[in-house]
């Protein structure tokens, strides 16, 4: 039958790769050029329906500035579902996005669906992380891997659908 299914999830990833962006679109359908950086977090909430279930997510968009790194586990502590995010035109960026993926591995929780955003898609001139070599790195790793556009809304609504789909049935 049909099922409600209340989810937390949490985004991680560098300053500056869109992580409030895609929460926005995801949210507002909304996209700022020029969007403030997160202090500490915010929080927001949206609903979803896939085939089976009706899934509210509850969603933790966390600050990116390494200054808020000690927060974090409050917010991956307890999560249903991560979106680790990176910014395709920053090779730092990715780096820190395996180093969230390695984290959580470690001390998130075992069961929590783990999905990978390289960001910034429209920015193609600039980019600088293959789609290939973030493709392979999830496929290791067994998380759901897209890259995304919160400025045109590419494949922001999928990243969380995806997520939907896979949530435990509880
Ligand atoms: P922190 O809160 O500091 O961790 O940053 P954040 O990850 O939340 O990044 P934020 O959403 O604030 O975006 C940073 C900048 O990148 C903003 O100027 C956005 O307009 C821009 N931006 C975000 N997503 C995209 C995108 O998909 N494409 C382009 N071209 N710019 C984007
Ligand atoms: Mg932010």
């Amino acid at each position: 039958g049909h099922k409600n299914l209340n989810a937390k999830l949490v985004l991680l990833g560098d300053m500056g790769t869109g992580k409030s962006s895609l929460v926005l679109r995801f949210v507002k359908g909304q996209f700022l050029e020029f969007q403030e950086s997160t202090i500490g977090a915010a929080f927001f909430s949206q609903t979803l329906a896939v085939n089976d279930a009706t899934v509210k997510f509850e969603i933790w968009d966390t600050a990116g500035q390494e200054r808020y790194h000690s927060l974090a586990p409050m917010y991956y502590r307890g999560a249903a579902a991560a979106i680790i995010v990176y910014d395709i035109t920053s090779t730092e960026s990715f780096t820190r996005a395996k180093k969230w993926v390695q984290e959580l591995q470690k001390q998130g929780n075992p069961n929590m669906v783990v999905a990978l955003a390289g960001n910034k898609a429209d920015l193609e001139d600039k980019r600088k992380v293959t789609v290939e070599e973030a493709r392979v790195y999830a496929e290791e790793n067994g998380l759901f891997f897209t890259e995304t556009s919160a400025k045109t809304a590419a494949n922001v609504n999928d990243i969380f659908y995806e997520i939907a789909k896979k949530l435990p049935r509880a």
